[in-house]
C-alpha cells in the first residue's frame, strides 16, 4: 500500500468540500503569546494554501505541548491562529473547542475557501487515549481528512489514527511527502560517502537511531554530552564529564558493530572542559587528559577540524543533535564550526532536532541546508526504522 497525497487529488474534488487537515503547531510560545520559532507553521503552508485555492473550507487541528486533558490557557492554539492569519493575509475563524456541537455549528455555518482552527486537541483527553469516540467527533462533517503533521506521526493518538479510519481515503499532506522523500532518500538512496553527525547529551535517547545508522553509513561522527559515554566505553578517562554509565556495554557494542561493518567511527579527540561545578577555568584537553574535577562542554579545535574535513568529502550528510552545551556561548563554537562546513559542503545535506535547528537559525544558516526536518521525535523513530502508527493510518506500509 502507498499513501494517496494531497498532490495527487484534482483541485475539483476538493472544491466546496470540509476538510480535516492535522498538523504539527507545536511550536515554542513566550508568555505574552510570542511565537519564538514558526518554523513548523510556515512548512504546513502549502498544503494550506492549496486546500485554500482548491476553494475547500479547511478545518486545522494541533497539538500544543502536554497540557494532559486540562484546558490550559497558555496552551491554547489563539496564538497560532493570530499568526497565521497575519502569515496568510486570511481571515481565521478560531474556535474555542475542537469538538462537540457548537463546533459543527460554526464549520457548518463558515463559507467555502473559510480557514478555521480549532483549540488545542489535547485538551481532551480522548486525543491521547485514540479514543474512537473523540476520533468519530473530529470526523464530524468532514469529507477527507489530511495528515500534515510529521511532527507527530510517531503518536497513535485520535487525531493521528483513530481518526483515519472514518475517511475512505485518508491523505498525506505536502509537507508529510517532503520529509518522507528525505528520509527515503537518507535510508536507501544515499549518495556515497555517507557521513551521519548524531550529538546531544544522551546516549539513551539516540542509541536507537546510532544502531539503525551504523548500519547505512561510512562514518558515524558522535559529539555531544554522549560522545563521553562512548570514551568511557573505549576506556578514555573523562572527569566528572555527563557519562551514562549503565549504557557502556551498548556504547561498546555499537563501536563493535561499526568495526565488523567497516564503518568509521569518530569520537572527538580535543575538548573544551571546565569545572563541573561552575563551568570555570576553561581549557582545552586531548582525549584521556581530563583533570578528576573537569567535564567536557564542547569538542576542540582539533577535533572540529578533522570533523569539517570529514564532511567536505562526504556526498549525503545527515545531523540530529549538538556538538557541545551550543546553549552556552563559550561551548558553542564546536557546533557553530560544525553547522558551518555542512552548510558548505556540495553534498546533500539533512539536519534534523530542534537544538540544531536553532543553532542552524542562530547562525544564520537554515537556507543552506538541503532539507531541515520539522519532526523531532518522529525523525529519529522513523530513522530507527520503527512502524510509525501516523504513517500506518494512511496505508503507508
Ligand atoms: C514534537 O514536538 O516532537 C511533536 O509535536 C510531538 O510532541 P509530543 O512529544 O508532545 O507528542
Amino acid at each position: 500500500m502507498s499513501i494517496l497525497w494531497l498532490d495527487e487529488v484534482e483541485s475539483d474534488q476538493l472544491s466546496g468540500k470540509n476538510v480535516l487537515c492535522r498538523v504539527d503547531f507545536n511550536v515554542p510560545i513566550d508568555t505574552e503569546g510570542n511565537i519564538l520559532d514558526a518554523q513548523r507553521i510556515e512548512l504546513a503552508i502549502p498544503s494550506i494554501r492549496k486546500l485554500l485555492r482548491a476553494n475547500a473550507k479547511v478545518v486545522i487541528i494541533s497539538h500544543l505541548g502536554r497540557p494532559k486533558a486540562k484546558v490550559r490557557p497558555a496552551l491554547s492554539l489563539q496564538p497560532v491562529a493570530d499568526y497565521l492569519r497575519d502569515l496568510l493575509n486570511q481571515e481565521v475563524i478560531f474556535v474555542h473547542d475542537c469538538v462537540g456541537d457548537g463546533v459543527s455549528r460554526i464549520i457548518s455555518n463558515a463559507p467555502p475557501a473559510s480557514l478555521i482552527m480549532l483549540e488545542n486537541l489535547r485538551f481532551h483527553g480522548g486525543e491521547e487515549k485514540n479514543d474512537p469516540v473523540f476520533a468519530k467527533m473530529l470526523a464530524r462533517g468532514m469529507d477527507f481528512y489530511i495528515d500534515d503533521a510529521f511532527g507527530a506521526v510517531h503518536r497513535a493518538h485520535a487525531s493521528t489514527v483513530g481518526v483515519a479510519k472514518f475517511f475512505e481515503k485518508p491523505m498525506g499532506g505536502l509537507l508529510l511527502k517532503k520529509e518522507l522523500k528525505a528520509f527515503d532518500k537518507l535510508l536507501y538512496h544515499a549518495d556515497r560517502p555517507f557521513v551521519a553527525i548524531v550529538g546531544g547529551a544522551k546516549v539513551s535517547s539516540k542509541i536507537g537511531v546510532l544502531t539503525q545508522l551504523v548500519k547505512k553509513v561510512d562514518a558515524l561522527i558522535i559529539g555531544g554530552a554522549m560522545a563521553y559515554t562512548f570514551l568511557k566505553a573505549q576506556g578514555f578517562e573523562v572527569g566528572v564529564s555527563m557519562v551514562e554509565n549503565d549504557k557502556l556495554m551498548q556504547a561498546s557494542n555499537l563501536l563493535r558493530k561499526a568495526q565488523e561493518l567497516g564503518v568509521k567511527i569518530y569520537l572527538p579527540t580535543d575538548h573544551v572542559v571546565a569545572r563541573a561545578q561552575d563551568q570555570s577555568d576553561i581549557k582545552v584537553v586531548a582525549s584521556g587528559e581530563f583533570a578528576p574535577t573537569q567535564a567536557g562542554f564542547d569538542i576542540g579545535p582539533q577535533s572540529r577540524a578533522e570533523f569539517c574535513g570529514v564532511i567536505k568529502r562526504a556526498e549525503t550528510v545527515f545531523l540530529n543533535g549538538p556538538l557541545g552545551m551550543c546553549e552556552v556561548e563559550a561551548f558553542s563554537h564546536g557546533t557553530a564550526e560544525i553547522m558551518n562546513a555542512l552548510a558548505h559542503t556540495q553534498g546533500y545535506t539533512v539536519v534534523g532536532g530542534g537544538d540544531s535547528i536553532a543553532a542552524l537559525k542562530h547562525a544564520g544558516l537554515v537556507e543552506k541546508i538541503d532539507f531541515v526536518s520539522s519532526g523531532g521525535g518522529a525523525a529519529l523513530e522513523l530513522l530507527e526504522g520503527k512502524v510509525l502508527p501516523g504513517l500506518e493510518a494512511l496505508g503507508f506500509y
